[in-house]
This record gives C-alpha cells, structure tokens and sequence, in this order.
C-alpha cells in the first residue's frame, strides 16, 4: 500500500516535471527566435558599437557609445539637425511628435534639410528592449546610448547629442536641443536659421535667464555648492527644454568643458558656464516660445510678418498636449 503511494507521487512529480521543462522549452525556443529578431538590426550598427566616446570633465570622466544610430545619415544637404531628448518607455510621446511637428507631411523641411531623431538611453528591461528595437526597425529615427538614464546626468546626454552633432552631422550648420515634452512649428522656426538677428552658427538662441542666484540649500535638486560655482548669480544661459547650438560653437564647448567640474544643471553648465567663458553670443528668443499651456491664448499667439511668431510650447503633458499644443501654434490666421 504504503510503496503503491509512493509511485503514484513519484508518477505525478515527474509528470509535473515533465510539463514544466516541455513549457519551457517552448518559451526558451520562442524567446530564441525573438531574440534572432532582434539581431536582425546589429551588423548595420556594427561600426558605431565599437567607439567608445569620453564626456571628459575637469573632475570626472565618463565612457559612453551610441548602441544605435539612425541608418539613414546626414546629408550635405542637411542644414538642422534635431534631437529630442526623450527615454525609453515614452513610445506614444514620440509617436505623437512623429504624427505632428516631426511629420515630413506637414513641413517642407522634415527629412530635406531638417533630420530629426530621438536620443534615449538603452532599456533596462526585456520588454522595453524588445519594444523599442521594433520601434528602431520601423522608423529608424533613435539614438540610443549606454549612459545610465537620470535627471542628474541630463549634462551627459547633451555631452551625447553635441558629440554626436560633431561625429554624424558634422556639417550641418545648427543643432536644436528639445526636449519631448515640446510642440513645434516647424518651418516658423527653419526660416528663423536665416535671419542673422535670430540665429548664427557661432551662438546659441533661447530663453535667456538672466540674474538667477544658484541655490544653495543641500537637499535641493538644483544644489549649487560653493565649491562648484561661489558667486551670488549664475551668467546669463538659456532655459534647458529647446536651444539652437550654431555648428562652431559646438566644438568648443565640447572642448571647453574639459576645464569645469561636472555640473547638474545642464542648461546653465552648458549655454552659461561654458558659453561664457567662449564668449559665445546668446540670442533672445523669448518672443517666439512659449514655456506653460496656459499661454496658448490669442494674446501670445500672434502674427509677424504674416507668420506665426511662436516657434514652440513646452509643458505639453501627454500625446494629447502635443496634438493640441501643435494645432493652436500653427493653426493661427495671419
Ligand atoms: C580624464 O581623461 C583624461 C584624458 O585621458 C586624463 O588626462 C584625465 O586625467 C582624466 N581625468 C580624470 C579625473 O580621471
Ligand atoms: C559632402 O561634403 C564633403 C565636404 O565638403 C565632401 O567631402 C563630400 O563628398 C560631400 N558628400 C556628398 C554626398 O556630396
Ligand atoms: C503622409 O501622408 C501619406 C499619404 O496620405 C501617408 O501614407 C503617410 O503615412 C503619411 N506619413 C506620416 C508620417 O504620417
Ligand atoms: C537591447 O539589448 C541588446 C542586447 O543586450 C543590446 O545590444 C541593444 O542595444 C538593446 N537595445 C536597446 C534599444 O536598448
Ligand atoms: C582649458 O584647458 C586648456 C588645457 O589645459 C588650456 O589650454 C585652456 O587655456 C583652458 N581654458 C580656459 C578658459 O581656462
Ligand atoms: C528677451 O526678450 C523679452 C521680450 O522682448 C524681454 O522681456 C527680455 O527682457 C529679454 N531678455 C533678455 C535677457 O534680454
């Protein structure tokens, strides 16, 4: 009796067994051929894979590469080039600037001689990765990078995007930093790259912030110490969500900022710190940007010479936003 109960046991154990090792041998196959999926992509990224770049700093040095590049390079033709700084599991946001401001359908400009791509740092998840190789497959418009994702290195992802500027698109005569968060109108702000008041391929244009004191309490994210930085207010620099970065000033300030400790905040290291001590001329455009929804009225969106005078909106929470924020900066009369 007491044998006949333990062969039953030893029945069903192994019968368990049986099944759980068959299961997983289905998913293990079917994983393997998904990851061969994934391949698919790797000897075209061959070349970039292997050079690794330095963000060097006066007190640190960092080693980053670029995973994946577009295929589709630069041209001579190419005149901006465009980064959006966006992260991996944004899909429906860049999907949404895709289907709006960075549509070729709607500007003369998009893939001629404006190219537009989306910098995000490598998944740290099988999902994510599985999803944003399909997304690199389809549409062939990301950057990615090994850098680890984080507000507090944000000052090396534009480190990435300006050496990358300088490696990729090196004759390309501007480079526009934008953040995903940001509607655009394109060809508005193409035709400002050829007025001499509005652009120049030795300077940097934005909203200027001028007088901003560095704060100094500890647990701040924005934590400025005395060591890093002592007087009572930051240089003049431009606001981080979008500046246009003239091609010679680029490597400069790649250069420059080997001299400077690393910094937080990236837009007062890169277009104040490193601007100023370069000289390097900045371009007021706080007529032409918009920073909160709310200022998405007639009164702000107004007409010059017979054009939409705002370039662009930040703050746009969500798909949503960029569609609607989209529709009002281009859809004004003039
Ligand atoms: C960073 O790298 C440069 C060039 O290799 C080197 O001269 C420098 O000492 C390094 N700095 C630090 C802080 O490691
Ligand atoms: C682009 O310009 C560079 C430098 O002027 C030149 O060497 C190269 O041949 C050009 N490429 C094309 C495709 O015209
Ligand atoms: C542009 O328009 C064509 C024709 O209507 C359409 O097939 C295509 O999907 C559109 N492209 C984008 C990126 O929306
Ligand atoms: C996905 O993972 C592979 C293998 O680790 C890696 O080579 C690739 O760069 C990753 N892709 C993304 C988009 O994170
Ligand atoms: C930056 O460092 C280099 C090399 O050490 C030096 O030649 C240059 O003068 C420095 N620039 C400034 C502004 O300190
Ligand atoms: C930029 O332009 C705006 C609007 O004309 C003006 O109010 C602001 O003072 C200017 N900022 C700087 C730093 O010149």
């Amino acid at each position: 009796m007491n044998l006949c109960r333990r062969l039953w046991k030893y029945l069903l154990v192994s019968v368990i067994l049986y099944a759980t090792v068959f299961l997983n041998l289905d998913r293990i196959r079917q994983y393997s051929n998904e990851s061969s999926a994934i391949q698919i992509t790797e000897p075209l990224t061959y070349e970039t894979r292997n050079k690794i770049y330095v963000a060097q700093f006066k007190d640190q040095n960092h080693t980053y590469q670029f995973l994946t590049v577009p295929k589709k390079p630069c041209t001579n033709n190419t005149k901006l080039q465009i980064t959006i700084l966006s992260t991996a599991g944004n899909f429906e946001i860049r999907q949404a600037i895709r289907d709006t401001w960075a549509n070729p359908n709607n500007s003369k400009h998009v893939n001629n001689d404006v190219r537009i791509s989306f910098i995000v740092s490598a998944a740290q998840n099988q999902f994510l990765n599985y999803s944003l190789q399909k997304e690199i497959e389809v549409f062939d418009d990301l950057i990615v990078t090994n850098l680890y994702e984080s507000y507090e290195l944000l000052i090396l992802k534009v480190h990435a995007i300006l050496n990358y500027k300088q490696n990729f698109c090196e004759s390309a005569d501007f480079q526009l930093k934008i953040d995903d968060d940001m509607a655009v109108y394109m060809d508005g702000l193409f035709d400002a790259l050829s007025d001499k008041k509005q652009a120049s391929v030795d300077g940097i244009s934005g909203i200027i912030w001028k007088n901003s004191p560095p704060v100094r309490e500890k647990k701040h994210r924005w934590y400025v110490p005395m060591t890093l930085y002592s007087q009572k207010f930051f240089p003049p620099y431009i606001d981080g969500p979008i500046y246009l970065i003239g091609k010679n000033a680029i490597p400069r300030m790649l250069e420059e900022a080997k001299n400077y400790s690393q910094w937080i905040i990236e837009d007062v290291f890169w277009t104040g710190i490193i601007a100023k001590a370069l000289r390097i001329r900045q371009i007021n455009w706080s007529n032409h940007l918009l920073r909160y929804v709310i200022e998405l009225i007639p009164s702000r969106l107004k007409c010059l010479k017979g054009k939409p005078s705002i370039y662009a909106v930040h703050n746009m929470k969500g798909p949503k936003m960029i569609h609607d924020g989209y529709q009002k900066i281009t859809g004004v009369k003039c």
